[in-house]
């Protein structure tokens, strides 16, 4: 039968639509929104928010909430970065700011540190594997700076989630069967690791409704909420992860802690498509990623006297086209950034007319190329965790933020006592020249590590703004590199092709990171295998996606690509300014959820 199908489809006989997804109502809301990557998380965002409290005050209650419910993304013994854009209210000035509350390297770390242990893999599940924390210096800065509740209010929904549970759901449960084989893989490691396997994976045997308890966590949450940031980087919880930090081989120091600063900076900015868009400056490499890929896209549209919405969202001309673009910004990406704080960044010229010019010109609309002709190279490289969320106030304040522990579970190692994990960030600094990560991303020496260095990330979190300044979008994503190329196709599908947010975010994503050399296309669009066809209108939407998938592969093969599957790339967080209040969408591949009022 599917064979059938096939050959119908590939001889033309269905017919191919040619139409964007028509933008569907969706439910709008004018007194403030919460967008993040689980329920709970977003239900405590909007509690805050329904107190009186701004976008920063419901941001910071989001985080801390996210750190109990998604532990395996993000928390306390993590880092991010924050994009704030407030209007002027109650006598306090218009902000616009960029938090970078970023992990660093130990003070300790040189950049031959994992060359001289000899172990590439030391920086992702050993005690060199963790980079100071920053995330509860980072929520508490820009709480003390822009917002307008206490500690004790935005921390209360994240102390009930801990100390009541949540209920694992089934990105939960899919998790922890990944980490289930990583523990079986090496024999003892359930030892090593009995926090995260008894507690959090249950022996193996968690499954979805299971409640998760964190009373540890809770405990933390607490004393922060009494002390500030002092109890977390001095004292009792400080004592407990530089225990875990060092049981577990690695070099930090209580030193390392206590000299933790988060920084603030001017967010970068750039043009797309009449908006402004802000997002974050070096170390993210994101930001400038995204502005380069929207720069080549409509140069080529000049070029070609045309606009990228003529062509059908994801045909295989409109993936090819989007590909070379993201090409080009990870060529870039892997030869020039690194922390701006420690080496030099040619930001202004990556970004630069005359540079985006030239490379424009390199794009064809047909062919692709090797990867030695993207981006500017001076010589060869040799060669999910992660949550994003969204937050508008009823009066037009704005947070856009991403944060991380880097791999699910990080490190994979609890500070027990609190009931936290520590990330392995440092498994983002270039740990040996030449070396991949564990996204497969080769990074050039000047992301080696440094002390006090931070390392290079992929997070992106975008707030753009109108000509009056006022927040229109907020989008991000988690998973590593695919969060750079998950916000773009976003960012696309509802400007581009006036996508509504649910579709903006649930359509099938590509992702080509330049190295290794493969445009990778998600699972969920290719035809599933004609199971469950009650109708002839089911019938008739499968030969079209039989006959689609088959265009777009014989496309892209003869525009020279290699395709391979991958089961997501990343998972968005957007949220949009309407006539009628905001609209917003979490990623159904997490199963997150949009809170408003
Ligand atoms: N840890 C993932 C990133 O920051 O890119």
């Amino acid at each position: 039968m599917r064979l059938l199908i096939y050959s119908l489809a590939i001889l033309g006989i269905t017919a191919m639509t040619s139409v964007t997804p028509p933008a569907a109502a969706q439910q709008s809301y004018s007194g403030g929104l919460v967008v993040a990557d689980h329920p709970v998380a977003a239900q405590a965002g909007l509690e805050v928010l329904e107190q009186g409290g701004n976008a920063v005050d419901a941001a910071v209650a989001t985080s801390f909430c996210l750190s109990v419910v998604r532990p395996y993304s993000c928390g306390i013994g993590g880092g991010g970065f924050m994009i704030v854009n407030l209007p002027a209210h109650n006598g306090a000035p218009k902000v616009t700011t960029a938090l970078n509350y970023r992990e660093t390297a130990p003070r300790s770390v040189q950049p031959d540190h994992f060359e001289k242990l000899g172990d590439s893999l030391a920086s992702r599940f050993t005690g060199h594997a963790v980079a100071i924390p920053g995330t509860v210096a980072g929520l508490l800065s820009v709480l003390d700076q822009f917002g307008s509740l206490d500690r004790a209010a935005v921390l209360a929904p994240a102390i009930r989630a801990a100390e009541q549970g949540f209920a694992a759901d089934a990105h939960y449960v899919e998790t922890a069967h990944e980490l289930v084989e990583w523990l079986e893989e090496s024999p003892g490691r359930t030892t090593t690791h009995p926090f995260l396997w008894k507690r959090m994976l249950r022996e193996g045997r968690v499954t979805e409704g299971d409640t998760i308890k964190l009373p540890e966590q809770a405990r933390a949450l607490r004393l922060i909420a009494e002390q500030g940031a002092d109890a977390f980087y001095k004292g009792e919880i400080a004592d407990a992860i530089i225990k875990t930090v060092q049981e577990y081989g690695g070099v930090m120091t209580p030193a390392d802690l206590t000299s933790y600063k988060p920084s603030q900076v001017k967010p970068l900015r750039g043009d797309f498509r009449g908006l402004t868009i802000l997002t974050m400056p070096p170390p993210s490499s994101g930001g400038i990623a995204i502005l380069q890929m929207a720069g080549l896209l409509e140069r080529v549209e000049q070029r070609e006297n045309t606009t990228l919405g003529k062509l059908r969202h994801n045909s295989g001309k409109y993936v090819h086209l989007v590909a070379e673009a993201m090409k080009h910004a990870f060529a870039d990406r892997a030869e020039w950034l690194g922390d701006a704080a420690f080496v030099s960044v040619p930001v202004d010229h990556l970004l630069s007319d005359a540079y985006l010019d030239s490379l424009a010109k390199t794009i064809s609309l047909d062919q692709t190329k090797p990867p030695e002709a993207y981006g500017t190279s001076l010589a060869a490289v040799d060669d999910s965790g992660t949550s994003h969320f969204c937050v508008v106030d009823q009066w037009g304040g704005a947070v856009s933020c991403t944060e991380t522990i880097n791999l699910e579970f990080g490190s994979r190692l609890a500070v027990e006592e609190f009931g936290f994990f520590l990330n392995n960030e440092m498994d983002d600094f270039t740990t040996i020249s030449g070396v991949a990560n564990a996204f497969g991303l080769k990074q050039s020496d000047l992301n080696l590590p440094a002390p006090g260095k931070r390392p290079l990330s992929s997070m992106t979190p975008i707030l753009a703004i109108n000509d009056a300044g006022e927040a229109q979008l907020l989008v991000g994503a988690s998973g590593g590199p695919r969060i750079i190329t998950s916000t773009f196709q976003t960012l696309l599908n509802a400007i581009v092709f006036k996508m509504n947010a649910q579709d903006a975010v649930a359509a099938p994503r590509f992702h080509h990171q330049w190295r290794p050399n493969v445009l990778s296309l998600e699972e969920q669009w290719a035809p599933g295998d004609g199971q469950g066809i009650a109708s002839l209108e089911d019938m008739r939407a499968f030969m079209e996606g039989i006959s689609e998938w088959d265009a777009l592969h014989r496309t892209l093969e003869s525009a020279g690509h290699k395709t391979g599957p991958i089961k997501l790339v990343g998972a968005v967080q957007f949220a949009r300014k309407q006539a009628d209040g905001w609209t917003g969408a979490a990623d159904p591949r997490k199963g997150g959820a949009a809170a408003g009022r």
